[in-house]
């Protein structure tokens, strides 16, 4: 697999796999895996309603499957996720009180997915997406998270009143994985790492909140940047400002990762495509220039494959390095120019 001149194998560079990918895809991957990345995250393997799908049963065979598959082609992996409100069993929403949520369903689901999953894992996401989009500055941590109106933050049971009423529920999820992660603790989410923006504010004031309540090491967290972006300007974040956000993290002792990278562009043309190529190597140089950024990830294997499809607010899409035929796209080349 690719190593970065730079980071050497210190660089994991990678992308989504599932082992009930179309078969296709899978024979594709095989070989893209073993020659250009040398990482590799369950696309939705190792998400809740896949690992547990009846309540307090353990399915891990998708998620470790995976796992296995990157064993197999000289990888290493991440895992992705433990807790989001997105992608849960039938079993859950709606149906536990808040104090089985957070003495007992959350601990026994983090538990039992991060003991299973063991040491062949650089980093787990453990919260994924609990902030909101309409955050305001000076928001604390709780107001953000309350501020996403999601489950379990809202009525879920018929009641009048949310499910849970504080960050009782992530600090359970991160006290669960600091017992059983042997590697980082990453808190993920998308439409972060600008400067001046209250959603990356937010992201602080959460870490900060885990470690100081919860009592999470610094030294044991990362943050996790989707970058579900696009190639205009306004719709990504410049490299100065994720230099900038890489290094405050950096300061504090957390790792800042690139976890599921993907960008739209506005028109199929040459000179889209060169623009994405230049931005993609810009989100590429400010991890590799960033002393804790250690983990990119690029979210789908080809333009075909990708879970975002042209359409209203992402232009004909294209947001992979490889294109509907599998074959490396301008941004491939000027990406691996930059290891
Ligand atoms: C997406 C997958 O790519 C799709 O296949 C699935 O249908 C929905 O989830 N943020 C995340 C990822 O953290 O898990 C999501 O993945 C994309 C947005």
């Amino acid at each position: 697999p690719s190593v970065s001149a730079r980071k050497g194998s210190l660089f994991h560079f990678g992308s989504t796999h599932d082992i009930f990918a179309p078969a296709a895809e899978a024979d594709w991957t095989s070989d893209k895996f073993w020659n250009v990345w040398n990482h590799i995250v369950a696309e939705n393997g190792c998400k809740w309603y896949d690992t547990e799908p009846e309540p307090f049963v353990s399915n891990l065979t998708d998620c470790k499957g995976v796992q296995q598959y990157a064993i197999d082609h000289g990888c290493t992996f991440r895992g992705h996720n433990t807790f989001w409100h997105s992608q849960t069993p039938a079993w859950l929403p709606g149906n536990v009180s808040a104090s089985d949520l957070v003495n007992k369903v959350i601990p026994n689901h983090v538990e039992t997915e991060i003991s299973g999953l063991g040491s062949y894992v650089t980093s787990w996401d453990v919260t994924n997406e609990l902030i909101g989009d309409s955050t305001t500055m000076g928001m604390d941590a709780w107001e953000c998270v309350e501020s996403a109106d999601r489950w379990p933050t809202v009525t879920v049971d018929g009641g009048s009143t949310p499910l849970v009423t504080n960050l009782s529920f992530a600090y359970a999820a991160w006290s669960t994985a600091l017992k059983y992660d042997p590697g980082k603790l990453v808190y993920n989410d998308y439409s972060t790492g600008a400067t001046n923006n209250s959603k990356t504010e937010c992201v602080f004031k959460l870490i900060t909140d885990l470690h100081e309540n919860a009592g999470i090491p610094y030294s044991r967290m990362g943050v996790g940047h989707q970058s579900h972006v696009g190639a205009m300007p306004g719709y990504f974040v410049p490299k100065d400002q994720l230099e900038t956000t890489f290094q405050r993290l950096a300061d504090m002792g957390v790792d800042a990762l690139i976890t599921e990278m993907d960008m739209w562009i506005p028109s199929n043309t040459t000179a889209a495509l060169r623009y994405q190529a230049a931005i993609w190597g810009d989100y590429i140089d400010a991890c590799l220039y960033s002393s804790n950024c250690h983990e990119f990830i690029n979210w789908d294997n080809r333009d075909d494959t990708s879970w975002i499809t042209p359409g209203p607010g992402h232009g004909v899409a294209m947001p992979t390095l490889f294109d509907a035929n599998g074959n490396p796209k301008p941004v491939y080349y000027e990406v691996l120019a930059r290891f």
